[in-house]
């Protein structure tokens, strides 16, 4: 039986595993497939990022308060969003797969950094209450992604919007300790 601590680790090392795959699909993607390919990836992206935004690393600033751990996990996350953004209104599928290689890079880089700096030393850290209220947070990702229609996702346009409205969600959803 695993601890709360280690099915937080197992279940987020999996979702950047999930993400791995999803920019791998707009990477390899036809110009037909490339807008379906993107739009899954965005979508599990903005939720699984709302979720560390709301509940992760926010523990890591308290936690963390003399180095900047976390505080640099969410500057890549808003680097990451621009980037986005900006792919979000490109229309040349050359300047898309240029751009879109160097995000693929650095988001890599980011789900690492948090793999091996930032969420190891967290849950070491947090009470096991706390732990398992993340926990359940996180397990929302896959719901809300499989159901746009009934999820914070529903309306959302662009990235910022299904970041924006997820972490409101997750907000709303989460009981303060
Ligand atoms: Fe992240
Ligand atoms: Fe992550």
């Amino acid at each position: 039986m695993s601890t709360p601590a280690e099915e937080l680790v197992s279940l987020i090392t999996g979702q950047h595993g999930r993400i791995k795959t999803l920019m791998t699909d707009v990477a390899m993607a036809s110009d037909a497939e490339r807008p379906a390919a993107f739009e899954r990836f965005r979508r599990y992206l903005a939720v699984h990022e709302a979720a560390e935004q709301t509940l992760l690393h926010p523990q890591g600033l308290v936690e963390f308060a003399d180095d900047n751990v976390s505080q640099r996990r969410i500057t890549e996350e808003q680097d990451a969003a621009a980037v986005i953004a900006t792919l979000e209104t490109m229309r040349s599928a050359g300047d898309f797969k240029v751009q879109f290689g160097l995000l693929q890079e650095a988001v890599t880089h980011h789900a690492e950094a948090e793999e091996h700096e930032e969420l190891p030393r967290l849950v070491a850290a947090l009470p096991e209450d706390v732990i398992a209220k993340v926990l359940d947070g996180f397990a929302r990702v896959e719901l809300w992604t499989d159901d746009i229609a009934d999820s914070p996702l529903a309306g959302a346009t662009t990235f910022t919007a299904m970041v924006t409205q997820s972490m409101t969600a997750f907000a709303d959803s989460t009981p303060e300790s």
